[in-house]
C-alpha cells in the first residue's frame, strides 16, 4: 500500500512494515481480503443494478464492504485496487483469480474496463454513503459515453465524493515479459468470462426472459484470437472442473477443444467463430433441466433418461427463439441437434428419415464425448484419465465418430493430452502442459514436475521431454508410466490456473 511505506528522503533505511510482515503470510492474508474485497465490491455493484439507492438491500453489500475496507486500512492509508492488463491488483499484490471468485473477477474487471477506469482508491475517510454514491455513478454511467472515465469523474465531482478516487485505464507498455504475461492472463480471463456468458444465456432461458448471444459471439471471438497464440495454455484451461457449475465448464472447455479442432482443419477465423459459438451452446437445452436431475449424484431412472435425451431438441427450440435469426443461428442448430447422434446415426434424438450429420455436429459430438468422459458430473463418479478417454473414443471409430476427424481430434490434443499425469524415468511426477513440439516424437511433450521421487509436491520445472532425445547423461529421460490422477487425488487444474 503506498502511503506509510513511502519513505521521505534522508529517512532511515528501514524495512518497511510489509517486508516485516511477509515472513508471516502477510501477502497471503493481503490477498485473502483483497479477494474478498472484489467479491463485495461486485456483490454491491449488482444490488445497485437492480434496487434503487434506498432500499434496505443495499445495506447489507455497503457494510461488507465497508467492513473490509476498514481491516485493510489497519495496514495502509489507502485501499488501492487496480487493473494492470488483465489483472487485478492491490497496490501492488497480483490477486488470482480462482475458481470460486471467478465470476466476480471477471465481471469487475470487464466493469472497470467499459468505463475506461484503471482503478479505485479508497481513502481512509471512505463512508458507506460516499461508497453508494460511487457505486451508483458506475452502474449508471454508460459505456457507450464518450468518455465514460471522464463522465465517471464529473459526477463524482457533483456528489462530493472526496474519499474515492478513480484513475484512468491505461494500456500497458508493451515490453515482452508483459505480452507474454498478459496472453496468459487473458487467456485465463477469456475462459472466465465465456463462462460468464453462458452462465447468463443460459439463466436468462430459465427465467423465460429475451436472449441474446452478442455478449458471447464477443468472448468467442477473442478466444478465437487468442488461440492462434496461447494454444496451450486454452487447452489447459480446459482442466479445470468444478461440480457446482459443470454445464458452464463443460460449454467452454466444449468450445475451446472443437476451436482446436477446427483450426487443423484450416477453417477461417469466421468459421471457428460460428464452431465456437455452436459448440458453446451445443447443451443449451440442459437450460430447464432440474438441477436435481443435472447434478444427480446417482444413475439416471428411465423417467429422468427421457427427460436428459431432450435437451438436443429442447436446444434447438431455444436457439430458434434467439434475437435474429442468421447463418451462426443455424450452425448453433445443428450443433445442438446432432452432438447426441453418433457416426451411423444412433444415439439421439431418434430420426425417422435420412439425415446427413453436418461437419459441426460430427467435431463437436467427438469433443463432447471426450470432455464428459474426462470430467465428473457427478461427486461419484470417477473421471477417465485423457489418454484412457481416447483410447475408448478410438475403439469406437467409425461407428459413434467420424474416423478422418478422431484422427485429427488425437493429432490436435496429443497422444498425451495436457492435464495427463506421468511418471518419469526419475520416479519424479509430472504433468504434461503442451503437446510436443516434434510431430515425430508425439510420445515426448512438454512436461512439469509436480513431485519429488519421494513424493513431495515442488513447484518443479518446465522439461521440453522432445529436446532430451539426444542429450545423454539426463537423469530426466523420459516417461515410464501414465498414471491415473483420480486415483490420486490430484486437482490437475490448479496447475493451470
Ligand atoms: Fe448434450
Ligand atoms: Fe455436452
Amino acid at each position: 500500500m503506498k502511503g506509510p511505506m513511502a519513505r521521505e528522503p534522508g529517512q532511515m533505511e528501514q524495512p518497511s512494515a510489509r517486508q516485516l510482515l511477509s515472513s508471516q503470510g502477510f501477502d497471503e492474508g493481503m490477498a485473502k481480503k483483497g479477494k474478498e474485497l472484489v467479491n463485495q465490491f461486485y456483490i454491491l455493484m449488482k444490488t445497485a443494478h437492480i434496487h434503487e439507492p434506498a432500499n434496505v438491500a443495499l445495506d447489507t453489500p455497503v457494510e461488507n464492504v465497508v467492513r473490509t475496507l476498514k481491516e485493510l486500512w489497519q495496514w495502509s492509508e489507502d485501499v488501492h485496487l487496480r487493473l494492470e492488463g488483465d489483472s487485478l491488483l492491490l497496490d501492488d499484490l497480483k490477486l488470482r483469480m480462482d475458481i470460486e471468485g471467478f465470476i466476480s473477477f471477471a465481471s469487475l474487471i470487464e466493469a472497470l474496463k467499459r468505463l475506461q477506469i484503471g482503478g479505485l482508491l479508497f481513502k481512509k475517510s471512505t463512508g458507506a454513503e460516499e461508497l453508494k454514491r460511487l457505486v451508483y455513478i458506475l452502474v449508471q454511467t454508460s459505456p457507450d459515453a464518450e468518455d465514460p472515465y471522464q463522465e465517471v469523474v464529473g459526477k463524482m465531482k457533483q456528489a462530493g465524493i472526496a474519499g474515492i478516487e478513480v484513475d484512468p485505464f491505461e494500456e500497458r507498455t508493451e515490453t515482452f515479459e508483459n505480452i507474454l504475461r498478459d496472453t496468459k492472463e487473458m487467456a485465463k480471463s477469456t475462459y472466465f468470462r465465456t463462462m460468464t456468458a453462458v452462465a447468463e444465456v443460459m439463466d436468462n432461458i430459465k427465467l423465460g426472459q429475451a436472449v441474446s448471444v452478442k455478449r458471447a459471439k464477443r468472448v468467442v471471438q477473442g478466444m478465437v484470437d487468442l488461440l492462434l497464440q496461447e494454444e496451450s495454455t486454452l487447452l489447459g484451461l480446459t482442466t479445470l472442473r468444478s461440480h457446482d457449475v459443470y454445464t458452464h465448464h463443460h460449454s467452454v472447455n466444449v468450445c475451446i477443444l472443437s476451436l482446436a479442432l477446427g483450426q487443423r482443419l484450416g477453417y477461417s477465423k469466421k468459421k471457428l467463430t460460428e464452431l465456437g459459438i455452436a459448440a458453446l451452446f451445443h447443451d443449451m437445452g440442459k437450460a430447464s433441466i432440474a438441477p436435481e436431475i443435472l447434478n444427480k449424484p446417482t444413475d439416471f431412472t428411465e423417467e429422468e433418461w427421457q427427460v436428459m435425451r431432450r435437451h438436443p431438441i429442447l436446444g434447438v427450440k431455444y436457439i430458434i427463439k434467439l434475437k435474429g435469426i442468421n447463418e451462426m443461428t443455424i450452425r448453433m442448430v445443428t450443433g445442438a441437434f446432432e452432438h447426441h447422434l453418433n457416426y451411423d446415426l444412433s444415439g439421439y434424438p431418434k430420426l425417422d428419415s435420412k439425415w446427413e450429420l453436418s461437419l459441426f455436429g460430427r467435431i463437436i459430438s467427438i469433443v463432447d464425448c471426450y470432455d464428459a468422459l474426462t470430467s465428473s458430473r457427478v461427486y461419484n463418479r470417477v473421471p477417465y484419465p485423457p489418454d484412457k478417454a481416447l483410447r475408448f473414443m478410438l475403439n469406437k471409430s467409425g461407428r459413434a465418430f467420424d474416423p478422418v476427424l478422431m484422427k485429427l481430434f488425437v493429432n490436435s490434443i496429443g497422444i498425451l493430452p495436457i492435464g495427463t499425469l506421468v511418471l518419469l524415468d526419475s520416479n519424479d511426477l509430472a504433468i504434461v502442459v503442451q503437446a510436443s513440439s516434434n510431430p515425430e516424437r508425439m510420445d515426448r511433450p512438454k512436461i512439469k514436475i509436480i513431485a519429488d521421487p519421494t513424493g513431495k509436491e515442488i513447484d518443479g520445472d518446465i522439461v521440453d521431454l522432445s529436446e532430451l532425445i539426444e542429450k545423454s547423461g539426463q537423469s530426466i529421460v523420459g516417461i515410464k508410466k501414465i498414471i491415473d490422477s483420480s486415483k490420486h487425488k490430484i486437482d490437475i487444474g490448479r496447475y493451470f490456473l
